[in-house]
């Protein structure tokens, strides 16, 4: 069953055709209104379930309109208004939507749910994102990086801050699409490890640079994230905002990168806190690029996963 689940676990050459599929695809579109329909009906007659049990906006709405470009229909759930809110089990919800959809979209708290329900639906499940990981993001930053500066194949991307869902797929991404990165943040936020050797056992050359400044010294492309993921305790606000304030990402920082450098932020941000507005506004930021990218690579995803 052809699920994307993560990065990491997807083929690199359909990681690759994904993103020059999803190019190819906003060409075609070039122009034309939102709501108009792509010349290829790809997912006509298709109907997909977008299932949310935290908050999103983007994620939530580029699926709904990329299925709808391409024919197919949707309908938006809630966890907490199903049944598994309330005690049905993963793998038995699993099992019910594919008689009733041809392919699930979920964006869940534990991995572990995530592959529940793709160990038992028996139609196409997509992560949405997971407290572990946010694949369909980092598609569409890798297209987006290509869109402005061409092959992302050798670059080197800094991330800076936490060491979260978001950084562990760009590390994913690092060894899959052959470029380097530099982590930067406190040892206490420091990624999993085992993203960190997924990405040197592809080749990737990857570095934990506590200074910021010298992190992010020559280059291609600085990332910033949220100090609070949404599976975080707000309790932990204070100590977190503590920890993670000396890797703001401001002008003077972003300054060290290469010239041609673009800074980018999965959205949404909280300006004065990861990024400052003249950043995030500024003449190096890619972010809304990045969110209209959504859309198109998911596109590709989705075509992937269902053969069409
Ligand atoms: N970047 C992202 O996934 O945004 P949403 O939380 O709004 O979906
Ligand atoms: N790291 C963030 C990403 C939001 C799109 C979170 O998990 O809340």
């Amino acid at each position: 069953m052809p699920h994307f689940l993560d990065i990491d676990t997807t083929e690199t050459e359909a990681l690759r055709a994904m993103i020059d599929a999803a190019r190819a695809m906003k060409d075609r579109r070039n122009g034309r209104p939102k709501g108009a329909p792509d010349d290829e009906q790809s997912l006509a007659g298709r109907m997909v379930a977008l299932i949310f049990e935290k908050p999103s906006t983007r994620t939530r709405v580029s699926f709904d309109v990329g299925v709808r470009q391409m024919g197919g229909e949707t309908m938006v759930l809630s966890g907490a208004d199903m049944q598994l809110g309330h005690g049905e089990t993963i793998a038995d919800t699993a099992r019910v939507l594919s008689r009733y959809v041809d392919l699930i979209m979920i964006r869940t708290f534990e991995a572990a749910t995530l592959q529940e329900m793709a160990d038992h639906a028996t139609v196409p499940v997509i992560n949405g994102l997971t407290d572990r990981s946010h694949p369909c993001q980092i598609m569409a930053d890798v297209m987006t990086y290509e869109e402005h500066r061409g092959p992302i194949r050798g670059k080197r991307a800094v991330w800076t801050g936490d060491g979260n869902n978001v950084c562990a797929s760009w590390l994913h991404a690092a060894g899959q699409f052959g470029f380097d990165m530099t982590f930067s943040g406190p040892q206490q936020l420091d990624p999993g490890r085992e993203f960190v050797d997924f990405a040197r056992g592809k080749g990737s050359d990857i570095r934990i640079e506590r200074d910021p400044a010298r992190a992010v010294e020559g280059a291609d492309i600085v990332i910033a994230d949220t100090w609070i993921s949404m599976h975080d305790a707000q309790s932990a606000r204070e100590r977190r905002h503590n920890l993670l304030r000396p890797y703001q990402v401001d002008e003077r920082l972003m300054g060290r990168a290469a010239p041609d450098a673009v800074f980018m932020h999965c959205l949404p941000a909280h300006r004065g806190e990861e990024v400052t507005s003249a950043v995030m506004d500024g003449p190096h930021s890619v972010v809304f690029d990045e969110a209209e990218n959504r859309l198109h690579a998911q596109k590709a995803i989705l075509r992937w996963c269902l053969g069409t």
